[in-house]
């Protein structure tokens, strides 16, 4: 066969593996989704994933599109031979991917692929760093990622308060810092959708209050993009978001590449956060002109076959429509809601309401009246094979908002904190639904929770004191036994 022909097989087969999925296959397209896990006495069950905020499954597309890909892989850039020109072009064709379904126009917007969202959202911090005079507003609901890389800066960092009650973002509170500084506003940095409570802040909105106050708005769309539909906005838009930050394992890809997206002006004018092999056109001992961007940007060999493996789930999500993954996940968060509401001793934070009358994500947080939040994940993961999110989640302030915790307690749990003890200070624990979960595995998993109300754990845990986290006394696997090296 002719290599032309081989080439465009592969793309005509990756491309085919994303078109078969809809919403009601994608669960035979996830790689690990009946996984037989053990249990504390030893039995086995098919382990249930509700840490999909934390990182999703990898598709069986991505795996079987990069072992293709392996095929033809090379170096890339620049390399001459035909498996470094595949490389290359099918490293660019990824931007162009992610770019058409985030609504990027390359020709104004860059694409730059980064290792995940944290790299993103400090490199974006980085280039965007205004003056000492100037104000950056942020929100409590912040994961950490989007709240310390503007802490770097220099410029005073302001944040909106939520709502206690529902866990909401207060938008009085957001429209009184943007008249108290009117002016000074450089930034308005929101989180898309929150990995603690699952609520979506109104960022249209909140884009056109920043854009009025002369701001430009970034939004941290980790938890939103594998979710719900999103598009940047045009830039005359006064709704348009300026700039996004994500990561590829939270939406059905490996882990190791992330995306940051935004105007090619913002990125113009400093020189790159990483400096070295591929940011450059010319260097002399004492000169250097940077390579334009996206290049500039990227630094060093890039991860191809993460951003392929990010532009694999691209087309598979495009084939599922993300209309059809809201409403799936919808079905499984009221289904959820309505049931766990009904379970005496539990406590839920943020948005309760079961008719999700108002779009929420699929991200559940809760604590028992019988056991601390890193007992009851331990229970559900060594009982009855349910992976959960016990602690806060990188998410300490909003965290600590939602359970209502005062400055005086705050500082003995700090304290903890700081010496690694994230299993004894409070938390919550946390369900995160994808794309591939059932509604048997959210009546699974709440069956789960009413029974060890009920019932208490069936074993008797300690804490292990290198760890910090909760494990049976007699163990029925040593994990070190299942390392794949
Ligand atoms: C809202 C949000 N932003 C940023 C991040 C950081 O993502 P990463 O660890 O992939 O950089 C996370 C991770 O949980 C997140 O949920």
């Amino acid at each position: 066969m002719a290599f032309q022909d081989e080439v465009s097989d592969l793309c005509q087969a990756c491309c085919d593996l994303a078109k078969g999925v809809t919403i009601e296959t994608v669960r035979n397209f996830v790689v690990g989704v009946e996984r037989k896990v053990p249990l504390h006495d030893g039995s086995q069950v098919t382990y249930v994933n509700f840490d999909n905020a934390a990182t999703t499954p990898p598709l069986d597309s991505v795996l079987k599109c990069s072992q293709m890909f392996l095929e033809w892989y090379g170096s890339v850039h620049r390399g001459s031979g035909l498996k470094a020109q595949i490389s290359t072009h099918a490293f660019e064709r990824c931007r162009e991917v992610v770019a058409e379904f985030i609504g990027a126009d390359l020709g104004y917007h860059t694409v730059i692929f980064t290792q995940n969202a944290t790299h993103a959202l400090n490199k974006l911090a980085m280039h965007l760093a205004p003056p000492p005079d100037k104000v950056i507003l942020t929100t409590v609901m912040e994961h950490h990622s989007n709240m310390l890389p503007w802490r770097k800066l220099g410029c005073e960092v302001h944040y909106v308060r939520v709502i206690r009650e529902n866990g909401k973002l207060d938008m009085a509170d957001l429209e009184d810092h943007l008249r108290r500084y009117a002016g000074r506003i450089a930034v308005v940095t929101v989180s898309g959708a929150s990995n603690v409570t699952g609520i979506i802040p109104p960022i249209r909105r909140i884009a056109r209050l920043a854009h009025e106050a002369g701001a430009q708005m970034v939004v941290d769309a980790t938890q939103l993009i594998p979710h719900r539909p999103f598009k940047m906005g045009a830039p005359d838009d006064p709704e348009r978001i300026d700039f996004i930050a994500f990561s590829g394992h939270k939406m059905y890809a490996p882990f190791g590449a992330g995306v940051l997206a935004g105007p090619k002006t913002a990125f113009e004018e400093r020189d790159p956060d990483y400096v070295g092999g591929g940011t450059v056109h010319a260097v002399t001992m004492d000169e250097v002109h940077w390579a334009p961007l996206p290049d500039k940007e990227e630094a060093g060999t890039p991860n191809v076959l993460g951003c392929l493996a990010i532009g694999c789930v691209v087309k598979v999500l495009e084939s599922i429509g993300m209309d059809n993954v809201a409403e799936h996940e919808r079905v499984l968060t009221r289904r959820a809601l309505e049931k766990l509401q009904r379970i005496d001793g539990l406590t839920l934070y943020g948005l309760k309401d079961p008719e999700v009358r108002e779009d929420r994500l699929g991200v559940i947080t809760m604590n028992s009246r019988a056991y601390s939040h890193g007992q009851s994940a331990a229970i559900l993961g060594h009982e009855w094979g349910i992976g959960v999110r016990n602690g806060c989640f990188c998410a300490q302030p909003y965290v600590r908002e939602l359970l209502g915790i005062t400055d005086a307690e705050m500082h003995d749990i700090v304290a903890r904190l700081s010496a690694g003890d994230h299993a004894t200070v409070p938390g919550m624990v946390r369900f995160s639904f994808g794309v591939y979960n059932t509604p048997d595995e959210v009546d699974y998993a709440v069956e789960a929770v009413r029974a060890v109300l009920a019932h208490g754990p069936k074993a008797r845990y300690i804490l292990d004191p290198q760890h910090m986290e909760y494990v049976p006394e007699t163990p029925a696997v040593c994990v070190h036994d299942l390392l794949p090296i």
